[in-house]
């Protein structure tokens, strides 16, 4: 999905291709929940196909036709089904690492009491725009593609018409940043399901903040490639801080397990803490 940038841009093309960005979102054909079945202590029964939900209570069965897969699938994958018009978020999610279904983060963990809320949450139109906003690179390419960091760029490379930018506000569009009545000092402390918004905690750091815009998303993160192992960041943290600027810390290696600490503040999702300390 890189075209038309793959013509001249293939490597790039083909590592992004196999990111998570680019496969933020699908049409549904079943992964992850084709064939399997979940029931919860009331006794409502789920079945999944490549194409539907059935939902089962009480010996009466209803289907669902599901639209939409969200997530690439390496924390969780959640569902988008389509019904009498309105959008809805379903119940049930998939936790590839648990290597299980389970609640949708949002949802009641009391057992479902009636159909509605077996299927899901119904979400307004506004709301499941902002969901696909965020997971795609325009209305009919679900992902996120090149265009949608650098622009259409057309003309490009015989104009300069792409974008390039190593702004933490390019991120902080999906990424969330803090609103700005609520920038605290120490977000995971007011809120600890905030880490989940990385620009939160690393806007609120002192490398951020004492380093005066020399520090940001990019620094680390190759934006085209997911997040590596967390050791592989020691030698961008060494890089501001020498040994000799360092000398108050007792060890040498595996700065982020220490100083950005991992954390899991909604159930089977774990998040790594930006906010350097
Ligand atoms: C006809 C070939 C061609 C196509 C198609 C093309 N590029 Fe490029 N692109 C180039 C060349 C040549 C350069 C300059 C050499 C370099 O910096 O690698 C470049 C540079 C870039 C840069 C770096 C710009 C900078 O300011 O440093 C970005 C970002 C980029 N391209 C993105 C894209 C995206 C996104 C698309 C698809 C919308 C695209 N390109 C399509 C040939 C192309
Ligand atoms: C259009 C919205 C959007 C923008 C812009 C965006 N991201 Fe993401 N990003 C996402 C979504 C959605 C996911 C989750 C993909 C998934 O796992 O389903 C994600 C996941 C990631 C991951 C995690 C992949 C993994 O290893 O689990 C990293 C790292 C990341 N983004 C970094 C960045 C950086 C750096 C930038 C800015 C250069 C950026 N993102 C811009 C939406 C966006
Ligand atoms: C403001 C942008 C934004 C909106 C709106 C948004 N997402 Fe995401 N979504 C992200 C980003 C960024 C990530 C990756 C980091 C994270 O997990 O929060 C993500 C990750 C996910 C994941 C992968 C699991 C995970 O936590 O990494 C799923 C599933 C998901 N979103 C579903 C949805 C659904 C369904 C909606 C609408 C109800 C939605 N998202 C709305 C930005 C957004
Ligand atoms: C999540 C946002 C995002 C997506 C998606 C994305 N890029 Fe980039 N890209 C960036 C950012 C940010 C930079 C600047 C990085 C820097 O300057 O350190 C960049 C830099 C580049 C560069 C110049 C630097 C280099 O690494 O060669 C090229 C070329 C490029 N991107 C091409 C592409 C192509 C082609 C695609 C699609 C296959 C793509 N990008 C998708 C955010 C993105
Ligand atoms: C772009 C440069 C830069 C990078 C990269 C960077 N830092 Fe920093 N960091 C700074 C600056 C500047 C300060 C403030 C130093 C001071 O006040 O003396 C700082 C402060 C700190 C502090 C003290 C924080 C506090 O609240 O007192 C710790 C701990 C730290 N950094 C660890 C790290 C670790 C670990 C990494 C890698 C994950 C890292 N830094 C990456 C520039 C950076
Ligand atoms: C100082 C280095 C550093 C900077 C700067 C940085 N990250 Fe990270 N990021 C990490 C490390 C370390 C991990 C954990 C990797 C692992 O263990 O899988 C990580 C993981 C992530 C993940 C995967 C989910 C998670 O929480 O573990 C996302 C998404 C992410 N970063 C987004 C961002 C965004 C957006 C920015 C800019 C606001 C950013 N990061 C800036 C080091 C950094
Ligand atoms: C085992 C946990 C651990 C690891 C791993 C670790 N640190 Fe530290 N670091 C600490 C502790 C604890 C302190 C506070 C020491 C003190 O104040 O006496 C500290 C302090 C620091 C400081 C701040 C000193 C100051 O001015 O307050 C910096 C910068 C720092 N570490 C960077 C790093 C870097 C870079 C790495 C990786 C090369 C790293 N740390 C690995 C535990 C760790």
């Amino acid at each position: 999905m890189g075209a038309p940038c793959a013509t001249c841009h293939a490597d790039k093309a083909h590592i992004q291709s196999i990111s998570r960005h680019a496969n933020a979102l699908k049409p549904y054909d079943g992964t992850g929940f084709n064939g399997k079945t979940l029931r919860e202590r009331a006794g409502t029964l789920y079945t999944y196909s490549a194409n539907k939900v059935a939902i089962t209570r009480g010996g009466i069965r209803r289907e669902a036709v599901i639209q939409w897969l969200f997530g690439a699938g390496h924390f969780a994958r959640t569902l988008l089904l389509r019904q009498e018009g309105r959008w809805v978020e379903h119940r049930v999610s998939q936790y590839p690492l648990a290597g299980r279904l389970s609640l949708t983060p949002g949802h009641s963990p009391q057992p479902a009491d009636t159909f509605d809320t077996a299927f899901g949450i119904v979400q307004s139109d506004v709301n499941a725009q902002r969901c696909f906003a965020c997971h795609s690179t325009s209305p009919t390419q679900p992902g996120i593609h090149c265009q949608r960091c650098h622009g259409e760029g057309e003309k490009h490379p015989a104009e300069p018409t792409i974008k390039r930018t190593k702004d933490v506000a390019l991120c902080a569009e999906c990424h969330r940043s803090p609103l700005r009545e609520y920038a605290s000092p120490e977000p995971e402390i007011e809120d600890p399901a905030s880490i989940r918004f990385a620009p939160i905690g690393l806007t609120a750091s002192k490398c951020y903040q004492a380093s005066k815009g020399a520090l940001t998303c990019v620094t680390c993160h190759d934006p085209h490639t997911d997040a590596r192992p967390a050791m592989t960041y020691d030698r961008k943290c060494l890089g501001c801080h020498t040994a000799a600027k360092k000398q108050d810390c007792p060890r040498t290696a595996n700065c982020a397990d220490c100083h950005m600490p991992r954390s899991s503040p909604i159930p089977l999702l774990t998040f790594t803490d930006h906010r350097i300390r």
